[in-house]
């Protein structure tokens, strides 16, 4: 970048270029600086989010004060929880997040390790889940560890008339008790009677507050429960739903690069990241925007 441009941040909306991936969502921004970019690029970037419900944008150097000032123009941002130690996972700025199987001193720096996280949205077991999340790549290992997008707009849209009708006034149980790591939140004794288990209870379908497309809203699959079916029926219907989650033609993935930025929409896309070698390193800075509404 020259020094014309750095010094009138102004001058960049004019370039910046939506690239959508040609799968059922994602798409790439390209020609934009997030350190340096005025209300009318943000508002096309916004635009962008809202239609394709997933952006990458790429060759970003980002501080984790950049990250952060990035991250609170889609709103207020949540904290991150504070750790088994009782420390933050950066000292000072309790809005960065961090994703990463890197150990210093025997203890891990960051969340979900090296292995599979299974398909899920974040925090679903909220009453009030986060809007977006954020997740910026430091660090990336030579092989896996990619992560896939999937559409709930697409997934819904797939579903037989029969079977609209039948989820039509259903709600659903997210389980708190598990993270997409598998691994039991902090403070929760460990269930698995989906019945029981903790969470937060949310329509099956819900309308998207930006977009008015619905959306099959499922969290993620250990524990969930239908509520009001006997557990049975509430197990055979969910697997029955998640067949189309699986579908590759409603996903989308992402092959990291160090400097890569992704923003999904938590509301109605759910994401997967595949497992990676432990011995390598993979280090990501995370931001979440707080939810501001119940999923209706
Ligand atoms: C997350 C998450 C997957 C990944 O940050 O919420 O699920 O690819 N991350 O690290
Ligand atoms: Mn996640």
């Amino acid at each position: 970048m020259n020094v014309e441009t750095r010094m009138h941040p102004a001058s960049q909306p004019s370039s910046l270029e939506i690239v959508p991936t040609g799968a059922q969502l994602g798409a790439e921004i390209r020609n934009v600086d997030l350190r340096h970019f005025d209300d009318r690029a943000f508002t096309s970037l916004l635009g962008a989010f809202h239609d394709y419900s997933v952006l990458l944008v790429r060759g970003q150097s980002l501080t984790d004060q950049d990250l952060i000032a990035f991250s609170r123009r889609f709103g207020d941002l949540d904290f991150a929880p504070i750790q088994e130690n009782g420390r933050r996972f950066v000292e000072g700025l309790p809005e960065i997040y961090i994703v990463s199987n890197v150990k210093v001193n025997g203890e891990a720096i960051g969340s979900l390790g090296a292995g599979e996280a299974v398909w899920h949205t974040d925090m679903s077991y909220l009453d009030t889940p986060p809007i977006a999340s954020a997740l910026y790549a430091l660090e990336i290992p030579p092989a896996g560890g990619n992560t896939s997008f999937c559409s709930m707009y697409a997934v819904y849209d797939a579903l037989p008339s029969d079977l609209k009708h039948r989820i039509a006034d259903l709600k659903i149980k997210h389980d708190g008790t598990y993270n997409s790591g598998g691994f039991v939140r902090q403070g929760v004794t460990p269930t698995d009677d989906p019945r029981t288990s903790p969470g937060a209870v949310h329509p099956l379908v819900c309308t998207h507050p930006e977009s008015g497309r619905q959306m099959l809203y499922l969290g993620r699959r250990r524990n969930a429960y239908l509520m009001g079916l006997e557990l049975a029926e509430s197990e055979a219907l969910l697997d029955t739903l998640w067949t189309y989650v699986a579908r590759p033609e409603f996903a989308w993935e992402h092959v990291w690069k160090v400097g890569d930025l992704v923003i999904w929409d938590n509301r109605c896309t759910m994401h997967r990241r595949d497992p990676f070698d432990d011995h390598a390193r993979r280090i990501m800075h995370r931001t979440q925007i707080k939810g501001t509404q119940r999923p209706q």
